[in-house]
């Protein structure tokens, strides 16, 4: 029986996704535009559902728009803002269940599995033949992409989830440092509250307190424990001491938030940042992606670094559009035309650029990309190597999403709650997992 949940349904919020992009648009659009002439002029339309609506998610998003126009396909945005994305599952699963699901979305990891077991997704084995995919792509990128041996999606980017932002002039205004372990995280910290900026900026919503703690296990208990603990969910793992003293540093990272922060959207986050009102903020590289959007210079106006402690982890996050099967022969021709550009170098540099992501294919010249992307890059394969690559619990990429929202709605409630202990908190980790197995 699939897991899939059907939550209770939402009254979604939709909003198209039209920011200008002008450097992007023209260099993207250039090449595009001269491919165009060779392909018919009788497509169709492609109805995409995404959940990239901040400044630098939108630039990204608009890069695919603009390429399949560019060939001659209508594009139909279907956005619906929410950061992690659990809106835009939620409103996805309303209109699959009414028989009506768009024709591509974004759906990662091993949801994607879900869906395919529902039987809703077509196949891009013929895109994927033609274009090699099997060559140009990881095995653990193509492995994911995969339903019962058939490609049934395509890999956007490769984000990393533990990262640790900062602004040097906060920094510097505080004679801190950009720390390298959560002893020094609270110890600038501090020093930076003294100076008068909020230290670490967040949102209080469920899947950012849960992008923190992941952080925060990989952090403080390793790349061991968390693959024991938060992906093969080993109860003795999840109630352990260890899980104990993960969920303790994590709520201690409270005294460095603001009381704004109840359901603050995560780039409002970065904005701090940005602004100089925050010295930090722990959030994957989709934040880069509002950096860039301001005109800023990794390296220069903002620092990145490996989430305290965690630098030999890379807990990856790979965005990826899954298409549902259709009957119209227009709309499948529109859709296997979707994944081939997804992939193309084209895309895959303008869209990462702007999404502060890595392209999921490692053949690409990497020149345009910043200090940031290239460390990533780095240690993509740096710990692919050494065993650090883990899969994200919080961005759906670990677990399946009935395991996952149990996960989140454990934290969450612990992290808002002052009077939960955290090895309460490690008890209900365990039934949360065991729940979900059922
Ligand atoms: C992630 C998604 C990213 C980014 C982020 C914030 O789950 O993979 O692409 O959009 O949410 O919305």
């Amino acid at each position: 029986m699939s897991t899939l949940r059907l939550p209770a349904l939402r009254l979604p919020t939709l909003r198209l996704s039209t920011l200008p992009l002008p450097t992007l648009r023209q260099s993207a659009l250039g090449l595009a535009l001269s491919m165009a002439a060779t392909t018919s002029a009788q497509a169709s339309d492609v109805e995409v559902l995404h959940w990239w609506t901040s400044g630098g998610e939108a630039r990204a998003a608009n890069v695919l728009k603009e390429l399949l126009e560019a060939e001659g396909y209508g594009w139909e945005d279907f956005a619906v803002a929410g950061g992690g994305g659990e809106t835009a599952m939620t409103v996805l699963k309303s209109r699959a269940m009414s028989g009506n699901p768009p024709s591509a979305a974004q759906i990662k990891g091993p949801e994607i599995q879900e869906w395919g077991e529902l039987g809703l997704l077509g196949d891009l084995d013929d895109v994927a033949a033609e274009e090699n995919w099997d060559a140009l792509l990881p095995e653990v990128v193509a492995d994911i992409m995969r339903f019962d041996g058939h490609y049934v999606a395509v890999p956007a980017n490769v984000h990393r989830v533990n990262w640790l932002w900062a602004n040097p002039e906060v920094l510097d205004a505080a004679g801190v440092e950009m720390p390298t372990t959560l002893d020094e995280l609270f110890t600038a910290g501090e020093a930076i509250r003294e100076a008068g900026f909020v230290p670490l900026a967040h949102g209080g919503q469920a899947w950012q307190d849960a992008t923190v703690f992941e952080s925060v296990v990989l952090g403080s208990q390793g790349v061991d424990f968390y693959r024991q603990s938060l992906v093969e969910l080993d109860p003795e793992a999840l109630g352990s001491d260890q899980m104990i003293e993960a969920l303790e540093t994590f709520k201690r990272l409270r005294e460095l938030m603001d009381e704004g922060m109840p359901g603050r959207d995560w780039n409002i986050a970065t904005n701090m940042v940005i602004e100089g009102d925050a010295g930090f903020q722990l959030m994957g590289d989709w934040a880069k992606g509002e950096f860039t959007a301001a005109g800023l210079t990794a390296g220069e106006d903002y620092l990145c670094a490996a989430a305290p402690g965690s630098e030999d982890a890379f807990s990856f996050n790979i965005d990826s559009l899954a298409m549902f099967r259709v009957n119209d022969d227009g709309e499948r021709e529109a859709q296997q035309a979707l994944a081939r550009l997804v992939l193309e170098p084209t895309f895959q540099e303008a869209f990462n650029l702007a999404k502060g992501s890595i392209p999921a294919r490692p053949d690409l010249d990497m020149s345009e990309f910043d200090s940031c992307a290239e460390q990533s890059l780095a240690d993509f394969q740096r710990t692919a190597e050494t065993g650090g690559l883990v899969p994200s619990m919080s961005h759906g990429m670990a677990v399946r999403a009935d395991v996952q929202g149990a996960i989140f709605d454990v934290v969450t409630n612990y992290f808002n709650d002052a009077n939960m202990p955290a090895d309460q908190a490690a008890e209900r980790l365990v039934s949360a997992a065991q729940m979900a197995s059922f």
